[in-house]
Formats: C-alpha cells, structure tokens, sequence
C-alpha cells in the first residue's frame, strides 16, 4: 500500500524482577548474542518496517551501547530510541512511542522478551492485520503449560474479546491454554486512545498493554502453532528452555553441514562459532567465537573460545581461549592454552600450560611444562617438567629459543632469555644466561657418590 507505513516496537525497558540479576533482562546472552539482538536481528529482515522503536528504561545506557556497538549506521538510521523512565507497565512503555510516530498507520509491538520469533511469523501478523483491516490483532499460540502467560478469552462463537493476565486470571481462565505471545499489530491512532483509557487497577498496580486490547472494536486474536519461537523469558528456567532451542538449532544446522557430532545433548557450540564438515566433535565439549576446519577431533570435555584451528588437529580434555592452532597439531589430554600461536605438526600434551607464546612447526611439549612469553623456533623439543621462569615479581619476561634445540626434562629457563639453535640443555639445569648455537649446556651441581657411608650402615643395620 503506497504511503502506508508501518513501526515496529520492541519493548525492552523492564528490568526482569524475576530473573533475580543486575544484568537487564533484554541483555542476557542466549548462544553468543544478547536476548535483543536475536530479536533486533529478525525485526531488521522485516523490509516492511519504516522504523523500529526501542523502548529502554532500566538500566537503559547499558543496553543502547550494546546496541549501538553491534549494528552499523545503515541499520541504526531505521533505530529510535525511546526511553521510559518509570517502569510503570507494558501499556505505558508503548505510550512514549506516540510522539515518535506520528507518521506511522500502524504499529507491530513485540516484546523483547520473546527473542526467538521468526521473520515469517512477525510478516504473516502484519500481513493478516493489514487484511483484515482491524483495529488489532494478536498473535496467540497453545502452551502445554501456560503458566505466567496472559490468556486469551474467546466467546462462545470463538470470538477474541480480551486478554486476563495470570495472576487476575480466576480459576477456570487459568486453565485456558491459549496464550498472549507478547506480540500485536495495532492500527494508529485508535491505539493512543485506548492506551488513555488502562488504568493500573489489577495485582501488579501496572498500565497493562493487554487492557487496552478491551478497548478496541475490531480486533483478532492469530494462533501460530510453532509455540517454541514465542516462548518469553520471565525467569532463569525460562532463559535455560531458550538457549537449549538455540543450542539444538545450531547443533542441527552443523550435522547438516556434515560436522559429526557425538552425544549433542552435552555439546554447546555458540551462533559466532563456524566449524567445517568432517570434524568431529566429542562428548561434553563447549566451543565460542570460534572457527574450525574440517578433519579435527575436538573432545572430549574441552572447551574453546575466541580460537581458530586449522585441519587435522586433535584437541583432547583441554582448554584452548584466544589462540590460533595450525594442522595436524595434537593438544591434550590436558592442556592449558591461552593467547597463543602454534604451528602445524606441533604436539603440546599433557599438564602442559602454554600463554602468550609462539610455537612453531614440528615442536613437541609433550608433558608437564610451563611455556610462558616464549618463542619457540622448528622442530624443538621440550622435556617433561620444563619451565620458562617468566616473572621476576614486576615484569612478565621472554624467552627465546633457537630451532632443532633439545631442552632436556626439568629445565628452568630464567628469563629474559636467549637460547640458540642446535643447543641441547642437560635435564635438571637451571639456565640464566643466553646460550649460544651449537652448544652443550650443563647447569647442575657436581654428583657425589660416597660409597659404605655411615649413614648408609645405619640404613643397612635397622
Ligand atoms: C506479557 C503480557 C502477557 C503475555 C506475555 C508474553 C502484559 C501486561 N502481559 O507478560 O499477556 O502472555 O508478556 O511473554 O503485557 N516492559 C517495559 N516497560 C514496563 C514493563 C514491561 O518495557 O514498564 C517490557 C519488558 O521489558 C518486556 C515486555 O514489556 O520485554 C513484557 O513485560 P513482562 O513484564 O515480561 O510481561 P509478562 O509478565 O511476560
Ligand atoms: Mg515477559
């Protein structure tokens, strides 16, 4: 319809008493995006909306800097923001959009605490609100358990006359499983005058949204089957249901893309991570942010964020954050690796703790060191129970060590240090000073053997 405009509103101003935090309920993070960016992410596909209005009130900076750090000036031109100071009810939220939307015919209201709504939903309402050519219409599904939802009362003739919140709700209105999804298409401006008219005479003492519904003629009430994308979250539980749908989703989505996963019930994989067919990935592993190429094995039970893992790479019950791994690497059983690069064919095994390090091809770390602020050249091997003693009490020092270098078990490596190329350094030294290429390096106290001493007698004699 030529000069026929619709808003969208997401209202995003309650601070979520129920989820019992600090953090703004809208804010919450559901598989690596916060609650309201899922939903800010549908309501852009939405070419039908002129603008979309946010309404922010508890801790409102919070949330439009998150906002505003996540979208590009293309996306947050079409963006207004519209602050309700008091938190005094859903109706009163959507009231402080009117002085915004003067040019708007009508408005689709969502709130922001129903984030898995789909774009084919959110167009089917509006579509079938401009159709109908009524005043509202609500979008309404079954829940097996309705608890905490508003419910949605029909006449005899299946008519939809209004909406009783829960807890106004009498007891056969409770048992009513049609629910208020929280989402609506209202004509403008017959909303502004019936949003004057609610008034906060129920249990809450708030403007309910859903008051002003009895207030407009002709009105429908739109069952969507799908309930699991109109789920809200009011408490923790309900955030828990939410990301499991998520979880499942993009677990779903990598089997289908061929990445072989095992047990899914225990794996999470977030929305910013990307992983590529043929990897597998093992019981009760958790991977963020991350990307990983195809042939890899990642678990069991190890965790990896902010990371990115060449082919071929076997990551076994460790914990990898902030670090690129290249092919046929193999990591693990229990390895620590934190703002790290490794090359490819590296070995890094057991008990090792490898941070802010650089690691290069062919390298073998095979158990029980620390490897701190270090650069580690081809090919060096690194014994059992080395360490580079990287922290003097003020300064985080570096080491440095030259390729096909030998470091035998249980050195100490004092930094700042130098060790050259072709060096091999004997187990059990403590070295402090650079070592040159091409050298021996003993650093370790005279052995002593006294033979029949007397306190070997006395050990033999008891
Ligand atoms: C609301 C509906 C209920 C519906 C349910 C669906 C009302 C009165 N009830 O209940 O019928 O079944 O959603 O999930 O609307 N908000 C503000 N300012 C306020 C109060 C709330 O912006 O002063 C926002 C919240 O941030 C939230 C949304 O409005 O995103 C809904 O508020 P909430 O308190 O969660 O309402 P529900 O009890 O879930
Ligand atoms: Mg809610």
């Amino acid at each position: 319809m030529k000069n026929f405009k619709v808003g969208c509103v997401l209202l995003a101003a309650g601070k979520g008493t129920r989820m019992k935090s600090e953090t703004p309920k809208v804010l919450f993070d559901i598989c690596g995006k916060p609650m309201i960016v899922h939903l800010l992410d549908t309501v852009i596909k939405v070419k039908e909306f002129e603008k979309i209005y946010i309404v922010i009130g508890y801790k409102a900076d919070e949330v439009k800097n998150k906002i505003l750090s996540l979208y590009d000036h293309k996306i947050l031109n079409k963006v207004i923001f519209v602050k309700q100071d008091e938190q005094k009810g859903s109706g009163d939220a959507l009231l402080k959009v009117k002085r915004y939307s003067e040019k708007m015919n009508c408005l689709a209201v969502i709130s922001a605490d129903v984030p898995l709504i789909s774009e084919a939903t959110i167009k089917m309402l509006v579509e079938s609100h401009l159709k109908e050519k009524v005043e509202c219409t609500v979008l309404t599904t079954t829940m097996d358990n309705p608890y905490g939802y508003g419910r949605i009362i029909r006449d005899i003739s299946k008519k939809f006359i209004e909406i009783v919140e829960e807890v106004d709700a009498n007891d056969s209105q409770k048992k009513i499983k049609e629910i208020n999804t929280g989402i609506y298409v209202f004509s403008l401006p017959v909303l502004w005058k019936a949003l004057s008219k609610i008034k906060p005479d129920n249990k809450k003492k708030e403007y309910y949204l859903t008051d002003a519904v009895k207030y407009l003629t002709t009105k429908n009430a739109l069952l969507c089957s799908n309930s699991d994308e109109l789920k809200g979250v009011n408490t923790k539980e309900d955030l828990t249901e939410i990301i499991d749908i998520v979880r499942k989703r993009i677990i779903k989505k990598l089997l289908l893309d061929g990445v072989n996963i095992h047990s899914p019930d225990t794996i999470y994989i977030d929305l910013n991570t990307k992983i590529l067919q043929d990897t597998e990935i093992f019981q009760g592993s958790t991977i963020c942010n991350s990307e990983i190429k195809s042939f890899c094995k990642i678990g069991p039970f190890s965790y990896i964020d902010t990371s990115r893992i060449e082919n071929n790479t076997h990551i076994l019950y460790s914990y990898i954050v902030n670090t690129q791994i290249g092919n046929n690497c193999k990591i693990g059983p229990f390895s620590k690796i934190l703002d790290t690069k490794i090359c490819n064919n590296v070995i890094i095994g057991n008990f090792a703790e490898v941070i802010r390090s650089v690691i290069s091809d062919n390298v073998k770390i095979k158990h029980h060191s620390y490897i701190g602020d270090t650069e580690i050249e081809n090919k060096v091997n690194i014994g059992a129970g080395v360490i580079t003693c990287n922290y003097d009490g003020v300064r985080k020092n570096k080491t440095y060590i030259g390729q096909n270098t030998f470091v035998g078990s249980n050195v100490n490596l004092v930094a700042p240090i130098k060790i050259g190329k072709n060096v091999l350094i004997a187990a059990g030294s403590t070295i402090t000073k650079d070592v040159p290429d091409n050298t021996l390096a003993i650093a370790r106290t005279k052995e002593i053997f006294k033979q029949n001493h007397p306190i070997i007698k006395n050990l033999v004699g008891k």
